[in-house]
């Protein structure tokens, strides 16, 4: 996409460019005008808030991640965003799970009937033994119940234990179909696809999958209620070619190198990708970057924040919008002048945390407990 043809990040967030008439004709009569499904209630309606809440994983500070408790409890909460991470199954299905090993969320280990499924295999250069959701079909994957990803810190989370399923993806797209004419508001989702040059290397690519389900539930359009991402840019360009859902590049921190770029031979980090010149590369296809919180203000060498960088400034100069990752409330993930008390597990001050964050000027974050997140933002937009 060309300079001139980039769309402005206040655009991205949902202005009405579907046009006021089609809106007024309400949700079913809109996307009929457009001639398909619109995700549920009406295409370019709702501007997102500024900053936006995303639920990270689904609300994951209060019920196992990935999981359709967890992405209705981060509706109920007011979430604006529900995220989902897409893995393969055998067969070809997408399934939301935030890696294809799902030894630590599911409960694989207690099904003899899948011992002999437990595999080691390299994932982008890191060998991990467990069970892989590549190989099961879905079928076999929905005799499966969710688990808690860390129950030591969250214990509470443990009741919910094998109360649900692993999600497929278009289990995903009809939930949130459903929802959003109930509540007669669209329901955005933010969509990563995982390990996209692993799956392609098994014959599973990500992209045109994705693409189908996007397209078949009307989540393909510039203004669709919904943000596509990866930490691999090759498979947010190549998603630019099949749908244009907005795309949002992750960047992990400064010294790592996408995956994608490791298999291609291409020696540039991501210290490389937040120059003017990334970012101006990246705006070539996609439109935003979805920043490790410290890119966006660092850690100091005693754990406490530091400045604010360049980074925000620099991508709003080149018209993308930033959705850094991830705060979570526990002392453990905050920086330490914001930690209260010894226990690492306890709450620290998580509303100073995300003051701090929101004033340097993005434009949404990914949370595990959207509720914090939310007030924090309303504080925020009222001060
Ligand atoms: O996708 C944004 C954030 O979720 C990236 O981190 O590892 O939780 O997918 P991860
Ligand atoms: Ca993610």
């Amino acid at each position: 996409m060309g300079q001139a043809q980039r769309p402005d990040r206040r655009t991205v967030l949902g202005a009405a460019v579907l046009g006021a008439g089609a809106a007024a004709l309400g949700p079913a009569a809109a996307a009929a005008a457009d001639g398909g499904r619109d995700g549920g209630a009406g295409r370019g309606r709702t501007a997102l808030p500024v900053p936006a809440v995303i639920a990270h994983r689904g609300a994951s500070g209060y019920r196992p991640e990935h999981t359709l408790g967890a992405y209705q409890l981060a509706l109920d909460m007011g979430a604006d965003v529900i995220e989902q991470d897409l893995v393969p199954t055998r067969d070809g299905h997408l399934v939301c799970r935030h890696e294809n090993d799902i030894t630590g969320t599911t409960d694989v280990a207690d099904h003899p009937r899948f011992a002999g499924r437990k595999a080691t295999k390299t994932v982008d250069g890191t060998e991990i033994t467990g069970w892989f959701t590549e190989d099961f079909t879905l079928a076999e994957l929905k005799t499966l119940r969710a688990t808690e990803r860390i129950p030591g810190t969250r214990p509470d989370n443990t009741l919910y234990d094998g109360r649900w399923t692993v999600p497929s993806f278009e289990e995903v797209l009809r939930w949130a179909e459903r929802e959003g004419r109930r509540r007669r508001r669209p329901v955005w989702l933010h969509i990563e696809t995982k390990h996209p040059s692993h799956f392609r290397g098994l014959g599973l690519g990500l992209e045109e999958r994705l693409a189908r389900l996007l397209r078949r539930y009307g989540r393909h359009r510039a203004d669709s209620p919904t943000f596509l991402q990866s930490f691999e840019p090759s498979s947010m360009e190549r998603m630019s070619r099949l749908v244009r859902t907005p795309r949002v590049v992750l960047l992990s921190s400064a010294s790592s190198r996408p995956w994608d770029f490791t298999e291609a031979g291409d020696p540039r980090t991501v210290a490389d990708l937040v120059t003017p010149e990334g970012l101006e590369w990246i705006s070539g296809f996609a439109q935003g970057i979805g920043p490790t919180l410290d890119l966006v203000v660092p850690r100091r060498a005693d754990g406490r924040l530091g400045e604010p960088t360049t980074l925000v400034r620099d991508a709003h100069a080149r018209g993308l919008l930033l959705h850094p990752y991830t705060m979570r409330n526990e002392n453990r993930f905050l920086p330490a002048d914001f930690r209260r008390g010894a226990d690492p597990d306890a709450y620290g001050d998580a509303f100073g945390a995300l003051r701090a964050y929101f004033g340097t000027g993005i434009d949404g974050i990914f949370a595990d407990q959207p509720d914090t997140a939310l007030l924090a933002a309303e504080d925020f937009r009222r001060s």
